[in-house]
């Protein structure tokens, strides 16, 4: 389902979120300067279906090429990976892509999907069983970003597979995605992997056009996440007062996805009035596009080492698989 550590309190099983509370967390962007708001909150159930839409927009390249690497190199991948691999997925996916992985794979022996909403998990595991029998599904609520105590299959697997596709990865800043990798390279171990889905640095024109499609899903689902903290907080958010705002960064090689204020105009939330200036922008969210040597230095801070890859700068997007450095 959702790609970035969904909603905890969507699925309401009481497990505590990994830092403050949504509306700690909410006050604290709205009151911090510039304005932000956490990247995870646009993940309700409603922004997780606007997601899944997005990614079948023809603008929106990444899903469909990263499909394509997958349909391509899965043989190679394969048997890159070897038999026996217990499969933990970050994110439980929409399905497409671990539905192929998990058929390529010479004889898995378990699937883990990860995920902090326990509704997702319960919908990827009545998803896979029927399709995947002999596979033991071990599903794990928990936050992918920290280390993980993974299930243990019925058998000692031969590795573990960390699988991260999507470039999810490029929603989290630098120091971020490396205590992300650090904490991947704690859950894989010495023998394991992990493969990993990147967006490239490319052509500005259609970066930008990936995130500002022209059918408005992308914007419908940025502006999701004022409509949930209206119907969750109690805020008092007009919709038609704020827009959806996407821009490429060059110099800083990613998306930067906003919301900006139309008007002078106040919100009101738990009890504070927060006054918006007219052009005043709430940052909501960072899609990073890497580069080779970019991706491979931050793997490098987090102990890890890209040791093969399938797709380049000319399909625009990567698969990268990682190892644990020589220590
Ligand atoms: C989940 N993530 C990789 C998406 C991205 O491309 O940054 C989220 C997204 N935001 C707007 N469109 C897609």
């Amino acid at each position: 389902m959702s790609p970035l550590l969904a909603s905890w309190d969507e699925a309401g099983y009481g497990v505590p979120p990994a830092e403050g509370s949504m509306l700690e967390d909410v006050l604290a962007g709205l009151s911090a300067s510039p304005r932000r708001l956490p990247t995870k909150y646009l993940y309700d159930a409603r922004g997780s279906a606007l997601f899944e839409s997005i990614t079948r927009q023809p603008e929106y390249y990444l899903t469909r090429t990263e499909l394509a690497l997958l349909d391509a190199h899965l043989p190679a991948i394969a048997d890159a990976v070897g038999p026996d691999v217990h499969v933990v997925e970050y994110g439980s996916g929409s399905g497409r892509k671990t539905e192929r992985l998990l058929a390529a794979l010479h004889a898995p022996l378990a699937y883990t999907p990860v995920e902090i909403s326990q509704a997702a998990l319960d919908a990827c595991v009545a998803r896979l069983r029927p399709r995947f029998p002999r596979l033991a599904m071990l599903p794990l609520r928990a936050d992918f970003s920290r280390p993980l105590q993974l299930p243990r299959p019925p058998r000692p697997p031969a590795r573990t597979l960390v699988f991260f596709p999507g470039s999810t990865l490029g929603n989290f800043t630098d120091d971020d995605a490396v205590a992300l990798l650090a904490a991947m390279a704690a859950t894989i171990g010495d023998h394991g992997c992990a493969l990993v889905g990147i967006d490239l640095v490319k052509d500005a024109a259609v970066i930008e056009a990936a995130y500002n499609d022209a059918a408005g899903v992308t914007a419908a689902f940025t502006l999701n996440l004022l409509a949930r903290l209206n119907r969750e907080l109690g805020a008092d958010f007009d919709l038609s007062g704020f827009a959806h705002r996407a821009r490429y960064v060059a110099a800083r090689e990613r998306v930067e996805t906003s919301l900006v204020s139309l008007r002078e105009q106040r919100v009101h939330l738990a009890g504070q009035v927060f006054g918006f200036a007219r052009d005043e922008a709430i940052h909501v969210e960072y899609s990073h596009k890497y580069r080779d040597e970019r991706f491979a230095a931050l793997a490098r801070r987090a102990g890890l080492e890209v040791v093969d890859g399938w797709g380049g700068h000319a399909e625009g997007f990567g698969l990268r698989l990682l190892r644990r450095s020589a220590r």
